[in-house]
C-alpha cells in the first residue's frame, strides 16, 4: 500500500498550513528579531513601525499575558527577548499587520540598540568559560584503567560533526483563532500537538482545557517541529488573544533559516585502545556538543548520544562523557537520529585511525567488534537478537565486500586522478524516548453507524507515512477494507497529553495503542454478531474480509449489517485505548537500566569517486542489509530508508551550516547551503530487508525505520577518505565533517604532518 497521501500531494491537493481556508478578518504576523548574538537591549524604538498604515499592534515581552518562558527540559528561554538577546534571529517583537507584506514593511521600520556582550560560538570556549548548561554526564563501564594497560594499540584524537539545516519544504507555522469564553484554537506545523498546547498554555496564562491545538500534516519536520514549532503557534496565539482576531504566522525562508535551530554540531576527543589483533578493549570519549544559547532538547539529545557512544560495537571498558555547552547560535534541536549519528561519527572515526596504526582496513575492526548476542551495551542493557553481525554478513554474501574492494583497487590503480573508495557502515539504534515516560500513545476510534471508521491519534504525518500505517492497523483487525478507514487530525481535545511524533516511535506507539482501541470494539462486535446469531461461544466468532464467520463458515452478516445493528442494540460504537511500552526503565541516578523496547540493526555499503584535481565527488552506490523486523509496509518503509541515507550523506559530505565569529549565519539560503538534490543523490540505492526478523515489540512485529537508516550516511565520510588515502596515502586526513569538495581539494594539496600515536 502506497502512502495514500501521495496522490493528493503530486496534485498539490494536500493542505499545509498556508492552504488551510482562512477566516475573515485574518491577520499577519512578521517578527522582528535580534540582529546581535549576545548583549544587553537598551532601547527597542517600535514608533516609525506602529505608523505604518495597516499593522494593527505590536507586543514586546511586555505584553505576554502568562509567562515569558518557552524552555521545555530547562527554563531558560524566553518567548520574546525582554533584557538580554543570546543569538541572533531571538524573537524580540510581533508584529501584527493586515497583511504579511505589510507587517514586513513595519518590522523592518524597528529599531533596537544593543550594548554586547562578549559572544561564544566554539563549545570548548564555551566550556572553558564555565558555560555548560548541565552537569557534566558520565557513562562508565568496566575497568578503564586497568584495560589500557592491555592494550597494544592506543590511537587517540580529535573529531568535528557539524550542523544541518532541516529544510523542512514548509517552514514553520500556524494560525490562531480566538474562540467564545476567552479560548484558543490553534492550527499548527508541529510535531507535538501538547507541546504546543502547553507552550501557550503557559504563555497565555489560560488552562490547557481552553487550548486547542490541531495538526493536519506537515511538510516535513525530520525534528525541527518537535520543539521548535511552539515559539510561532504561542506567538499566534497571544496575538489573537490580546486582539481578538485571528492571526497567522508563516516564517518565511530565510527567516526560518536564520530563527530556528539545527542539528548540533559536536566537537569530541576519543581514545581507543586495542589488541594487535583488532579486538577492541577501551574507550574514552568526550563529547562537546554545541547547545545554541538555550537548552531546547539538547540534554535529551546529548542522553542519546551517551547511549550510541559504542555503535554496533561491544567494548568492554568504556567512559564516555557529555558536555552541553551553551553558546550563541540558535538553540540546536532535534534532528533525525537525536544526537545518536553524532556518537556514531565519533567510534568510526576512532576505529579507522586505529586501523590506519595497525595497517589493515578499517572494516576488519568493524566486523571482528560487532555486538553478539547477550553482550552488554555501557548503559547496562543487553543485546537481545543482536542481528548486527547477521546483517554485516547477509550484505556481504550478497555484494562480496572482498570483490568490491579489488574492483576499486584495480581502478585506482588505472586512473590516476580519478579515485574510488569504499566504506563499511554498521548501525545500532535504540527504539523508545530516552525518557521513559514519553512511551506512551493512545487512540481514540469511532466507527460511524454507516459502518465507515474515522481514528485519531497524536501521531503527525510529516512525510513518513505513519497515517497509512495506522490506517492499515484498523484495517486489519477490523478486516474491512483500507477506504473504509479514516485518519482524522491530530488534535489536543482527541487525544490528549501526548508525547511527540519523533524517536521513530509513532508508528509503533500509536498504532498499538490503535490496535488495542480497534480489538476492544471487536470484541463488543463479536457479542452483537452471537446475540443476531443466537449463538453462546462468540469466541467462535470471526470477521473476514468485511463479512462475519462463525466456526470458520460464512454467515449472512457482513460488515454493515453488524454495525447496524450495533448501533439499534445501543452498543458502544466508539474506543478509547491507551498503549505504554512495557520492561523499559532507566535509573537516572546510576545512569543504568534498560532504556530501549529493542534495537534497529543494519549495515550499509558506500562506494564513491573522486576527481582528486577538482575535490568533487559522486556517491556511487549505498547498498544496505537493514532489519526491519517483518514490515508490514515495504513501499513506505522502503522510501524511509532512501531518504534516510540521503539525508545522513547530506550531513556528512556537502550540508555546511556556517556561522561566523559574531553569530551570524552565513548560510542562510539556498544559494550557500547546499542539499543533495536528485543529480548527487547516489546513483543507486539498494535496500535489501533481513529475512526471518520478527519484532513482537513493533507493531504487527515491525521495526522502527524513520532514523536509522541515516546513519549509513557516516559511511559515504569514510569512503570519501578511502578515496583521498588512495590519491595521497598520508594519515592524519582530519575527522572533520562536513567533508565538503573545498576541504576535500584543500587536504589532499595541503601539508599534513603524521600526528605522533601513542602504540604502548
Ligand atoms: N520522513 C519524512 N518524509 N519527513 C519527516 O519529517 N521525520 C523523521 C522520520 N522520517 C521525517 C521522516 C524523523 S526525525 C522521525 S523521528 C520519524 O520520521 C518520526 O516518525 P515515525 O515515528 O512515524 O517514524
Ligand atoms: Mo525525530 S529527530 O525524533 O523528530
Amino acid at each position: 500500500m502506497k502512502n495514500y497521501d501521495s496522490i493528493q500531494h503530486v496534485r498539490g491537493e494536500s493542505q499545509f498550513i498556508d492552504d488551510l481556508i482562512v477566516p475573515e478578518g485574518l491577520l499577519y504576523i512578521s517578527v522582528f528579531y535580534s540582529p546581535s548574538a549576545h548583549g544587553k537591549i537598551k532601547s527597542l524604538d517600535i514608533s516609525e513601525a506602529l505608523s505604518v498604515e495597516g499593522v494593527k499592534a505590536i507586543f514586546t515581552s511586555k505584553d505576554i499575558p502568562g509567562e515569558n518562558q518557552i524552555g521545555g527540559i530547562i527554563q531558560d528561554e524566553e518567548l520574546l527577548a525582554a533584557e538580554i538577546v543570546k543569538f541572533i534571529g531571538e524573537p524580540i517583537a510581533i508584529v501584527v499587520a493586515v497583511n504579511a507584506r505589510t507587517a514586513r514593511k513595519a518590522r523592518n521600520k524597528i529599531t533596537v540598540e544593543i550594548e554586547s556582550l562578549p559572544v561564544i560560538t566554539d563549545p570548548r570556549e564555551a566550556l572553558k568559560k564555565g558555560e555548560l548548561i548541565l552537569p557534566p554526564r558520565i557513562f562508565s563501564c568496566g575497568d578503564l584503567d586497568n584495560a589500557w594497560t592491555q592494550c597494544d594499540v592506543i590511537v587517540e584524537g580529535k573529531t568535528e560533526s557539524g550542523g544541518q539545516e532541516h529544510l523542512y519544504l514548509e517552514t514553520q507555522g500556524a494560525i490562531a483563532l480566538p474562540l467564545e469564553g476567552g479560548g484558543i484554537k490553534v492550527y499548527s506545523s508541529t510535531q507535538g500537538p501538547t507541546a504546543v498546547q502547553r507552550t501557550i498554555s503557559r504563555v497565555t496564562g489560560l488552562p490547557m482545557n481552553k487550548v486547542e491545538v490541531d495538526v493536519l500534516r506537515l511538510g516535513g519536520g525530520f525534528g525541527g517541529k518537535e520543539d521548535q514549532a511552539n515559539a510561532w503557534a504561542a506567538m499566534a496565539a497571544v496575538s489573537a488573544l490580546i486582539l481578538k482576531k485571528p492571526v497567522k504566522l508563516i516564517l518565511p525562508r530565510q527567516e526560518d533559516m536564520r530563527m530556528t535551530g539545527k542539528r548540533h554540531p559536536y566537537s569530541s576527543d576519543f581514545k581507543l585502545g586495542l589488541t594487535k589483533d583488532g579486538k577492541i578493549l577501551a574507550y574514552e570519549v568526550i563529547f562537546y556538543q554545541n547547545a545554541g544559547a538555550a537548552a531546547d532538547l539538547s540534554p535529551a539529545i546529548l542522553d542519546r548520544t551517551l547511549f550510541h557512544t559504542t555503535n554496533s560495537y561491544y567494548i568492554p571498558n568504556v567512559k564516555a562523557t557529555g558536555l552541553c555547552c551553551r553558546t550563541n547560535l540558535p538553540p540546536n534541536t532535534a534532528f533525525r537520529g537525536f544526537g545518536g549519528p553524532q556518537a556514531m561519527f565519533v567510534i568510526e572515526s576512532a576505529i579507522y585511525k586505529a586501523a590506519e596504526q595497525l595497517g589493515v582496513d578499517a572494516y576488519e575492526i568493524q566486523r571482528k567488534n560487532l555486538l553478539n548476542d547477550g553482550d552488554q551495551f555501557p548503559y547496562g542493557q543487553k543485546a537481545i537478537n543482536s542481528h548486527a553481525k547477521v546483517c554485516w554478513d547477509e550484505l556481504d554474501k550478497k555484494y562480496d565486500i572482498g570483490k568490491e574492494k579489488k574492483k576499486i583497487e584495480d581502478y585506482n590503480l588505472k586512473n590516476k586522478v580519478s579515485k574510488k573508495g569504499l566504506a563499511l557502515m554498521p548501525v545500532c539504534f535504540g527504539i523508545s524516548f530516552t525518557n521513559t515516560f514519553m512511551n506512551q500513545a493512545s487512540a481514540l476510534v469511532h466507527i460511524y453507524s454507516d459502518s465507515s471508521v474515522g481514528i485519531s491519534t497524536a501521531a503527525v504525518e510529516m512525510g513518513q507515512g505513519v497515517n497509512a500505517k495506522i490506517r492499515q492497523v484498523a484495517s486489519e483487525i477490523f478486516s474491512i477494507s483500507i477506504d473504509k478507514v479514516k485518519i482524522e487530525t491530530s488534535n489536543t481535545t482527541r487525544v490528549a497529553n501526548s508525547s511527540p511524533t519523533a524517536a521513530s516511535s509513532a508508528a509503533d506507539l500509536n498504532g498499538k495503542a490503535t490496535e488495542i482501541a480497534c480489538k476492544n470494539l471487536v470484541e463488543r462486535l463479536k457479542n452483537v454478531a452471537a446475540e443476531i446469531l443466537n449463538v453462546q461461544d462468540h469466541d467462535k466468532i470471526s470477521l473476514k474480509d468485511e463479512t462475519i464467520f462463525y466456526k470458520e463458515i460464512k454467515t449472512q452478516i457482513d460488515w454493515k449489517d453488524l454495525i447496524t445493528n450495533a448501533f439499534l442494540k445501543r452498543t458502544n460504537l466508539s474506543a478509547q485505548a491507551q498503549y505504554a511500552t512495557p520492561g523499559i526503565f532507566f535509573d537516572k541516578e546510576k545512569l543504568k537500566g534498560k532504556a530501549f523496547s529493542y534495537f534497529s540493526y543494519g549495515t550499509g555499503l558506500v562506494e564513491v569517486t573522486l576527481d582528486c584535481l577538482l575535490g568533487k565527488y559522486e556517491i556511487n552506490y549505498v547498498k544496505i542489509m537493514h532489519d526491519f523486523g517483518k514490515s508490514f509496509n515495504p513501499i513506505i518503509d522502503k522510501g524511509q530508508a532512501e531518504g534516510a541515507i540521503v539525508q545522513g550523506i547530506g550531513w556528512m559530505t556537502i550540508e555546511e551550516v556556517i556561522y561566523n565569529s559574531e553569530g551570524k549565519l552565513l548560510t542562510d539560503a539556498l544559494s550557500t547551503y547546499k542539499v543533495p538534490d536528485i543529480n548527487f543523490a547516489p546513483k543507486e540505492i539498494e535496500v535489501n530487508f533481513l529475512e526471518n526478523s520478527f519484532n513482537p515489540m513493533g507493531i504487527f512485529n515491525s521495526k522502527a525505520i524513520g532514523e536509522p537508516p541515516l546513519m549509513y550516511g557516516i559511511g559515504a565520510f569514510f569512503a570519501l577518505m578511502n578515496a583521498m588515502k588512495a590519491f595521497r596515502p598520508v594519515k592524519g586526513y582530519k575527522f572533520s565533517a562536513p567533508l565538503t569538495p573545498e576541504k576535500i581539494l584543500l587536504s589532499l594539496y595541503s601539508n599534513i604532518k603524521e600526528p605522533a600515536t601513542s602504540p604502548t
